[in-house]
Formats: structure tokens, C-alpha cells, sequence
């Protein structure tokens, strides 16, 4: 067995192979179906200051290789989140990475400073500024530079719990919000959230989602993600998270060699969500069959044309 261990400032995973918000829910629903304590970390769903019910439905739609989402947040709001599933986590051994989302720069803090008032376990927080199903808050901060430095520099004097600023790629430089992000003091990156898509119905005429327009995610995106992770790992110093259409082990060790130090499995999940099991075994059995003693030995290993 290969040494899977992974660090992250100043944290340390028993391995690489992590779930994404908004897909595995509060990491507590299914303790039949997966057993949690083989993560490496649970990315929990986006909490934002007040609960919210999202967006109206239909919300999901599934698409070739892929599928849409516009969910808009549905959450329990921090205030539950602290109350009952902070205790639960006390009991979990894997890691536990918080996301957050706001509208505004306040709702940010206002939430980390709640979770941080508190005793918990958590490892960090990812932080969402790249949902493109909201109409305020979101995506807005991770379209822009500034607006990224400003809120990772904001919440850096918060905690001292690791921050990962979770990036879109629906922007037409990346590694400069990347780079805004990592100046200002975040630990991390991870990318790619969701791509803005549509899906429409030839034969009733109507646009599948209730919001026309939802991210898309799953096996469709996964060139985009590895681009993207690339890039960054050019120019970026701090460690970057793969995201993006990672269905197998194999998958795993591409986006490490493009650069990723962990990935987030994400919509895997709602097929199978007990994949990450063998996802970990496959990335196991990829690094003994290639001699290799420590899966990071992979990271931005990648050998390019030119
Ligand atoms: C959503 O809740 O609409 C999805 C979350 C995201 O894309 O960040």
C-alpha cells in the first residue's frame, strides 16, 4: 500500500481522495451506504447566514456525461449547522472542511466568526465564491481580483483554521483570481466549481431548469478541470484541489499530475455513494503497479510536448 498522506498548511489527510460540497450533504445521511471515516476530508454543503430553501424546481437535470444543477444554496443556515451537526463531527475521524457562502463580505464573517466562537473540530472552511445559481453574493466575488483579495484578507484575520477559496471557472483568467487569493492569505484553491450550461427540451421547447441557467458537472467538464488545475499549479506556491468530473482512481492521479495535492469527488456521488472507496483502492493500485511509495509523488508531474 502506498503512503496516500497529504498536507495541506497546516493540516495533515490520511489521503487525497476528498467529497465536494453540495454533494454528499452534511457527510451524516447515509452512515449505511459509505463509511465516512476513509475520507480524507468531507467538504460539507454551503452554509449561508440564514437557512434558505433555494431555488424552485425543476433544479436538476441530467445532461450527456454530466449533469445541471441550480439548486441556489438550500441550506440549514449556520445557526443549525453549529447546533446540530458541529457535535456530530466531534465523533467523526476524518476531516471536516466547512463551506461557506454570502451575498455580501458581512455574511461571510459573521458566519466564520460563529463557527470560530464555538469549540469544534473542524479542519477549515472552503469558501464559496463561485456558485453561479444566486443572483447576489457567489459567483460575484469570484469573477473579480479585488473582490476575492478583499474577502480571503477579511476572513484571514478570523481563523487560523486552513482557507480554501473555492474558484469558478467561468472567468477568462483563473490564475489571476487564484493568485489574488493566494496573496491575500488564503492556504488553498480548489477548483473548478460548476459551468455555467443549459439544457433545453426539443419537443416541449422549454429550458430544463427553472432558472435557465445551472452548472454543470460531471465527466463533461473534466478537460476543463484539468486545464485549469494546471495553470494554476504554473503560477500558484499554495496547494490546489482538483474538482471536476472524477468518476475513478485513475482520474485521481491525472489531476495530481496536473498539479492538484487533493481532489473532491463530486458528482460521483449521487450515482454511487460509495465510489470514493474505490476510488481510493484504484489510486492504490495505480501507485503500486507504478512503483511509486507516496501518491504525491505525483503532484504536477505531468510530462507536456513542448
Ligand atoms: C447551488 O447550490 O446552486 C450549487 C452550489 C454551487 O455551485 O456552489
Amino acid at each position: 500500500m502506498a503512503n496516500l498522506t497529504v498536507t495541506i498548511g497546516n493540516e495533515s489527510f490520511d489521503n487525497p481522495i476528498w467529497v465536494a460540497s453540495g454533494t454528499f450533504g452534511y457527510g451524516t445521511e447515509a452512515p449505511e451506504l459509505v463509511d465516512v471515516n476513509q475520507l480524507g476530508a468531507i467538504v460539507t454543503k454551503s452554509i449561508t447566514r440564514q437557512p434558505r430553501e433555494g431555488n424552485p424546481p425543476p433544479r436538476i437535470v441530467e445532461s450527456p456525461s454530466g449533469m445541471i444543477n441550480s439548486i441556489g444554496l438550500a441550506n440549514i443556515g449556520v445557526e443549525k449547522y453549529i447546533k446540530e451537526l458541529l457535535p456530530i463531527y466531534e465523533g467523526l475521524s476524518t476531516k471536516i472542511i466547512m463551506n461557506i457562502a454570502g451575498i455580501d463580505i458581512q455574511e461571510y464573517v459573521e458566519i466564520m466568526e460563529m463557527v470560530e466562537s464555538v469549540s469544534s473540530v473542524i479542519a477549515g472552511y472552503e469558501i464559496n465564491i463561485s456558485c453561479p445559481n444566486v443572483k447576489k453574493g457567489g459567483m460575484e466575488f469570484g469573477v473579480d481580483c479585488e473582490m476575492t483579495a478583499k474577502l480571503t484578507e477579511k476572513l484571514r484575520g478570523i481563523t487560523e483554521r486552513l482557507i480554501i477559496m473555492k474558484l469558478s471557472p467561468n472567468v477568462s483568467d483563473i490564475v489571476s483570481i487564484g493568485l489574488s487569493a493566494e496573496k491575500a492569505g488564503a492556504d488553498a484553491v480548489s477548483a473548478i466549481n460548476t459551468v455555467v450550461g443549459m439544457s433545453i427540451n426539443a419537443k416541449t421547447e422549454m429550458s430544463d431548469i427553472y432558472t435557465t441557467y445551472g452548472g454543470l458537472s460531471g465527466p463533461a467538464i473534466k478537460p476543463i478541470g484539468l486545464a485549469a488545475v494546471h495553470k494554476l499549479y504554473k503560477k500558484l506556491g499554495i496547494p490546489i484541489i482538483g474538482i471536476g468530473g472524477i468518476v475513478t482512481g485513475e482520474d485521481a492521479a491525472e489531476y495530481m499530475l496536473a498539479g492538484a495535492t487533493a481532489v473532491q469527488v463530486g458528482t460521483a456521488n449521487f450515482r454511487h455513494p460509495g465510489i470514493t472507496e474505490n476510488i481510493i483502492d484504484s489510486l492504490n493500485t495505480l501507485l503500486n503497479d507504478s512503483n511509486r511509495s507516496f501518491s504525491s509523488e505525483l503532484i504536477g508531474k505531468v510530462r507536456t510536448h513542448s
